[in-house]
């Protein structure tokens, strides 16, 4: 079954993730808590040269932030950074070249990072890829699954001790709403048994993101961990991975900018930080991980080792 067409997630898409869902829930939100400069500050942002986190990248260049774009093509990254400066006069806007499915690339990258540093206050991992076959990579592991997961692991976790020493340091996932028709499984996590349904396996990879924000949050108790749902957003991953969705559903999806926006909320506000690490938002708002009823909920045994499987992994192709 593809993920939009079952029906209890395509009922709450239809009333929460569309363009006018937005526009209802944008009645509530409290205007100054954008209204701050973030000067002197240091964002990392995956993926921020196209869709949602070229937007975030955008509005957090005009608030004044230092912004670090992690892309893996050079002319996509270097055409946004152009633009990003452009249209914002900010000049402090950096782009790193990596390619999150090469494992022991995302190492590489981040250890040289720490060294060349000296703060970063928020990473906004929010690349994210579906694939439609079944793919692996130099390391043998699936590419999805290395790009969405065991990528984002390791470059948290290399992270973590440079934004601890960094002020009111933060970490910010775009996942997605696809998740709430996946329990956690962390029997299969090379997706090589049974059919491979992109869709499913990326849905799947979201989830395990809530996850890892929840457990990371427990562990790193002075960094502060969010995780969020975009909506349903017109973007190049949504029009070449789900056509026909995008298609069909084309007028109603958000602007990059609509599902930037509770990404750039976490990012600055103070209103965000107040609320306890490792929760899951839409629209500004905390929510539920599970739909109402759902049999998604797992234990925290099967939490727990998830974490311990992705450090083995990560250990396994960690540079000496
Ligand atoms: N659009 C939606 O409706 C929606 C809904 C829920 C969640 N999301 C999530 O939102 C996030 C942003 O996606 P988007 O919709 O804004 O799509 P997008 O415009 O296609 O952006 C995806 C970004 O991720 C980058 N990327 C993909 N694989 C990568 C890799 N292996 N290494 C480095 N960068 C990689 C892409 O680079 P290239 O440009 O080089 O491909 C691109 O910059 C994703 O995590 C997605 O799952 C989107």
């Amino acid at each position: 079954m593809s993920l939009y067409r079952n029906s209890a997630w395509f009922v709450k898409g239809v009333t929460e993730f569309t363009r006018n869902a937005f526009v209802a829930s944008s009645k509530r939100f409290v205007e100054k808590d954008l209204e701050v400069s973030v000067a002197g500050r240091a964002f990392m942002i995956t993926g921020a040269n196209s869709g949602i986190g070229k937007a975030t990248a955008m509005a957090i260049a005009k608030k004044g932030g230092t912004i670090h774009m992690v892309c893996r093509n050079k002319d996509k990254a270097e055409e946004a950074r152009a633009d990003i400066v452009k249209e914002t006069g900010n000049k402090e806007v950096f782009v790193h070249i990596l390619d999150l499915s090469e494992t022991r690339k995302v190492w590489e990258f981040a250890e040289a990072f720490k060294r060349k540093y000296k703060a970063l206050n928020v990473l906004i991992n929010n690349a994210g890829s579906i694939m439609s076959q079944r793919d692996v990579n130099a390391e043998g592991l699936e590419k999805s699954f290395a790009t969405n997961v065991l990528g984002l692991y390791i470059l948290t976790k290399s992270l973590i001790p440079l934004l601890e020493k960094s002020a009111d340091p933060r970490v910010i996932t775009v996942s997605s709403g696809g998740m709430l028709v996946q329990k956690l499984r962390i029997g299969n996590l090379q997706s090589d048994r049974g059919r491979y349904d992109g869709t499913m396996v990326y849905a799947q990879h979201k989830r395990q993101q809530v996850v890892m924000t929840e457990q990371f949050a427990k562990a790193h108790a002075n960094i502060h961990f969010s995780v969020m749902h975009p909506g349903w957003v017109d973007t190049p991953a949504v029009a070449n991975a789900m056509p026909d969705f995008h298609r069909s559903m084309r007028e109603s999806l958000r602007s990059p900018e609509q599902g930037a926006d509770t990404v750039v909320w976490l990012a600055v506000s103070e209103a965000a930080a107040t609320n306890p690490s490792g929760r899951f938002y839409q629209d500004r708002r905390m929510v539920s991980t599970h739909l109402p009823l759902a049999w998604t909920h797992s234990s925290a045994l099967e939490e727990q080792k998830l974490m311990s499987l992705l450090d083995d992994l990560a250990k396994t192709f960690q540079p000496h």
